[in-house]
């Protein structure tokens, strides 16, 4: 009972500091530019021809307007409450999205693919776009916002702007341990960690080189705890799966060091390791305190393997209140989780970029 008030304490403290450090934000970062997967994928996927969408009911329904924009999720994800949380705007659009222009994605915009990887094998599995093609699209952007905003002032905003990074569960899961054949005969998994690594090292520098000095890079989550990873592990009775929690943390540490390597070769760049790995896992361990009744389960249909399309046919059998959910469905978060996490993020690492 002390413990659970303490961590209550704690949890109003931070809360307070939050609103505190609110107010004054605006100003010092003017955008958030977002790679990745669908964990901030805001519907780039709606305009290609792949079966890795969510445009379609139940996803979005606590979205404004209840529009299923293409987010994998009831509502935002954690990078939209970020980008809200600087004082931007409160949702980030997606960069294929033609009804948005260079004027909304002036002050934000994602250029990510639900089902992507760092590994252009991944992006083949269900033909999303490919990691490289999300930097051409940056390209792209850059160019537009000179010639919507002046060299000088498209420099500047590119220097200011904080830039995430959100990618690598799918190399392992749609990737890595589901194409027979594929990468798991040609690497053992920590050489594949370190193939991954390499392309995540190449794409900093990538940006660096077109401007960018605030860069985040999200950890991987503990994969072996979603849903579907979950309900497929019969042998021990549904925990979390440990081996591949294990290899998120194994790459993670990876990923650790080189923050720190690139922190010290790249002059004036703000690099920073944003961990949702321990997100996740303390709303699992402690789901009272966040006030979550469902950890092993999503609200759409049966909890256990439904998402895209699934969700849509099991739409009858959706949970009544997502917000007791960590997840949303079998792989992805529900927006209070997003928000838990972005709130987390704030918190003990975009801190760094105010
Ligand atoms: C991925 O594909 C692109 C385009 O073909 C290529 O430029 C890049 O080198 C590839 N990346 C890796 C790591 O093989």
């Amino acid at each position: 009972m002390i413990y659970h008030s303490f961590i209550s304490s704690c949890v109003l403290i931070l809360q307070l500091l939050a609103l505190m450090v609110q107010p004054g934000i605006g100003a010092k970062v003017p955008a958030v530019i977002v790679f990745g997967d669908s964990s901030v994928d805001a519907g780039n996927n709606d305009y290609i021809p792949t079966i890795g969408r969510s445009n379609f009911d139940p996803y979005g329904k606590d979205f404004e307007g209840g529009k299923a924009t293409g987010r994998f999720c009831n509502g935002r994800l954690s990078t939209d409450f970020i980008c809200e949380a600087f004082g931007i705007k409160s949702a980030i659009p997606a960069y294929l999205d033609p009804a948005y222009s260079i004027k909304d994605f002036a002050t934000g915009v994602t250029f990510a693919s639900a089902g992507t990887g760092l590994d252009n094998a991944t992006a083949d599995v269900i033909h999303v776009i490919p990691f490289w093609k999300e930097l051409e699209y940056f390209k792209e952007y850059k160019q537009k916002l000179i010639k919507y905003m002046g060299y000088s002032k498209a420099t500047r905003r590119l220097r200011e702007a904080v830039y995430i990074l959100s990618i690598g569960t799918n190399d392992f899961l749609e990737n890595y341990y589901t194409v027979p054949g594929g990468r798991s005969s040609q690497f053992t998994v920590d050489e594949y960690q370190k193939f991954l690594i390499g392309i995540t090292e190449n794409f900093v520098w990538d940006i660096y080189k077109l401007g960018a000095r605030k860069i985040a890079l999200t950890s991987l989550t503990a994969f072996g705890c979603l849903p579907l990873e979950r309900a497929t592990n019969i042998m021990q009775k549904h925990a979390c799966r440990e081996d591949y929690n294990q290899v998120a943390r194994d790459f993670n540490t990876k990923l650790i060091a080189l923050i720190d390597k690139l922190g010290k070769e790249a002059k004036g760049v703000q690099i920073v390791y944003s961990n949702v790995y321990d997100s996740l896992a303390d709303a699992i361990a402690k789901p009272n305190l966040y006030g979550f009744e469902n950890v092993d389960a999503g609200c759409c249909g049966s909890g256990k393997f439904e998402l895209g399309l699934l969700c849509h046919f099991a739409e009858i059998f959706l949970c009544k209140d997502a917000d007791k959910y960590i997840f949303w469905d079998s792989i992805h978060y529900s927006e209070r989780m997003n928000r838990i996490v972005a709130d987390y993020a704030m918190m003990y690492t975009f801190n760094r970029f105010l």
